[in-house]
Order: structure tokens, then sequence, then C-alpha cells
């Protein structure tokens, strides 16, 4: 299903983008990979579209974080869709860890060719250096602590790298640099914001609540019906997201003077409960409509 999208005006301040690219195109050449961290529930829209022009056909790893709130029928499609397209992607719970132990070895087989340079050259013992890139919120620190682990050691300003970029030493075969600068997704598109305003990166403070709120139990109620009537107990979904919102607003005792539905504590609640993870596994992006 797609968005509407008509009244949804996300006034939200990217970064500092050009300095970024800078940045990242400055670094490419003492790094060997990329991993992009995306969210398993919109790995689309979490991406930066320019991402892969900036980093010049450097191998890419798609780490699909948070998969523990997503779909994992979903989930799997995405990781064969990435396969059929010859790009190394991974699920991950960065916050539990499941998945992270794939990543050393899927960086070793996306760098190959790599390692087989530097055994030639008699550089065996050389570490593989992989930039970790992601949108804000999208689990960029909590990944690179869960690989670290109890061997994470900052090593900065180092022969051959730039001052002030964090370098996080894995073990003595893995270095990973945390990406210099914010990065941005494709903010200029309004279903991209909105899928990301309903998991929470953009936050509520730059959208009107009641009206992404709608648009969520609107999006819940064609792709996830039973999730939605399970959760709240409703008998049927019928009329719009705006009647859904008011049921499930009056199944939780959210009512106002003349038996109304307090909209405004519903939207926060129901948003709330999706980004918890409380309605279920959800993913808001499929391979077949969106890839
Ligand atoms: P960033 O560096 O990319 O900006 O993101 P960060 O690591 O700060 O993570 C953003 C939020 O996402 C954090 O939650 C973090 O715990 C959560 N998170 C990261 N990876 C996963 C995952 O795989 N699964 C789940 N469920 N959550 C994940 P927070 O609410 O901001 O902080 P906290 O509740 O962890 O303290």
């Amino acid at each position: 299903m797609t968005e509407n999208t008509a009244d949804i005006n996300i006034n939200w301040f990217p970064g500092h983008m050009t300095k970024t690219k800078r940045q990242i195109e400055k670094i490419l050449p003492i790094i060997d990979a990329v991993a992009e961290i995306v969210d398993a529930r919109v790995p689309i829209s979490s991406r930066n579209p320019d991402l892969p022009d900036m980093i010049k056909g450097k191998p890419l790893i798609i780490l699909l974080n948070k998969c523990d709130m997503a779909d994992p029928k979903e989930t799997d499609k995405w990781i064969k869709y990435y396969k059929e397209q010859g790009v190394f992607a991974i699920p991950v719970d960065c916050k539990t860890g499941n998945g992270i132990g794939n990543f050393k070895n899927t960086v070793k087989t996306a760098l190959a060719d790599r390692l087989q340079q530097y055994k030639d050259k008699g550089m065996a013992g050389k570490p593989l250096r992989v930039m970790v890139v992601g949108i804000p919120n999208v689990g960029k620190s909590t990944f690179i602590n869960k690989v670290a682990g109890s061997n994470r050691v900052k090593a900065e300003n180092r022969p051959g790298v730039t001052r002030g970029n964090q370098w996080v030493t894995i073990d003595r075969q893995l270095e990973l640099l945390d990406t210099p600068g914010v990065l941005w997704p494709k903010f200029e598109d309004p279903a991209v914001g909105l899928r990301l305003a309903f998991t929470g990166a953009i936050k509520d403070t730059v959208v009107d609540t009641e009206l992404l709120a709608v648009r969520l139990a609107e999006r819940l109620k064609a792709d996830y019906p039973e999730l939605l009537t399970n959760r709240y107990n409703l008998v049927n979904l019928d009329g719009d997201g705006y009647d859904t919102l008011c049921a499930i607003g009056k199944k939780r005792g959210m009512v106002i003077r003349g038996g109304e539905t307090d909209t405004e504590r519903a939207s926060v609640m129901l948003l709330e409960e999706f980004r918890n993870c409380k309605i279920g596994r959800i993913s808001l992006e499929r391979v077949e409509n969106n890839a």
C-alpha cells in the first residue's frame, strides 16, 4: 500500500549534507568497504539515496537492523532480493546482538579479493577498514558498540587517518570508522518522511501527531488488519483511518465529554505502541511495492 501523503508537511532539517558528502569522499581512499545500516521495517526510506554514487564502487554491506521489530517474512524477502542484486545483506538486531556474529564473515567474503591482494603482497595481517553509515536513529552507535563489545578501543589520530574521525578497532583484522557527519534520507519524498515519522526516526515535534496517527491507522488497516483487531479488540475495521483511530481510543477508555474519543491521546498511544512493537512485528516496505 502507498500512503496518502496529502497534508503531510515535514519540516526536517537534515544536517550538513554537502559537508558530509565531502568528508566521505575524502575518507574513501583509505577504506575497503562500506556497511550501511538501514531499518528493516523501512529498508528503502531509511537509506541514503546518494550513497551508491558517493562510495564509487566500494563493496557495500547492508545491515537490516531492528529486525526484531520487522515482519520476519518481509525481512527474508529483502535479504533474498539483495542477494539477487549481488549486494551483501544481513538481518541484525543490534539491541540483543542477534545476527551480529555474521558481520565479520560477511566483510571477509565481500573483501575476499582485497584479502588475497594483501596476502600476495606479504601484508596478510593488514586490517580491513569498513566505514559504517546510516541515517540518524537507525542504530549506528548501538551497532558499533555491539560489534566492538569489550574490545572497543578508540584509535584516533594515527598516520593516514584524518584527525577527528572515529576509528574503532574491533580486532587485529577489522577496524570500523563511524561516518563523519550526518547522513540524510530522501527527505524530499513525502512518503519517505511519513514512514520515518511512523518509526520515530523523525521526531514528533516536526509533524502533526494526529494526522500521523490517522495515516498509520490507514496503513495498518490495509497491511496488518489482524494485528490491529487483535491488539485493540476491535470487531471490524469499518470506515477510514480516522474512524479506526477513534475506535481504538474508545477501546482504551480515551473518551472526552459527549462520548467522543480523545483523539490526541489515542494518537500518541497508537504511535507509541507501534514504535515499541506492541502491535506486532510490522514492515512498512515490501520488496514487491518498493524495490
Ligand atoms: P544512531 O547512532 O544511528 O543515531 O542510533 P542509536 O544507536 O542511538 O539507536 C537509536 C535507537 O534505536 C536506540 O533506542 C536504540 O536502542 C534502538 N536500537 C538500535 N538497534 C536496535 C535493534 O536492533 N532493535 C531495537 N528494537 N532497537 C534498536 P532509544 O530508544 O533511542 O534508546 P534506548 O531505549 O536504547 O536507551
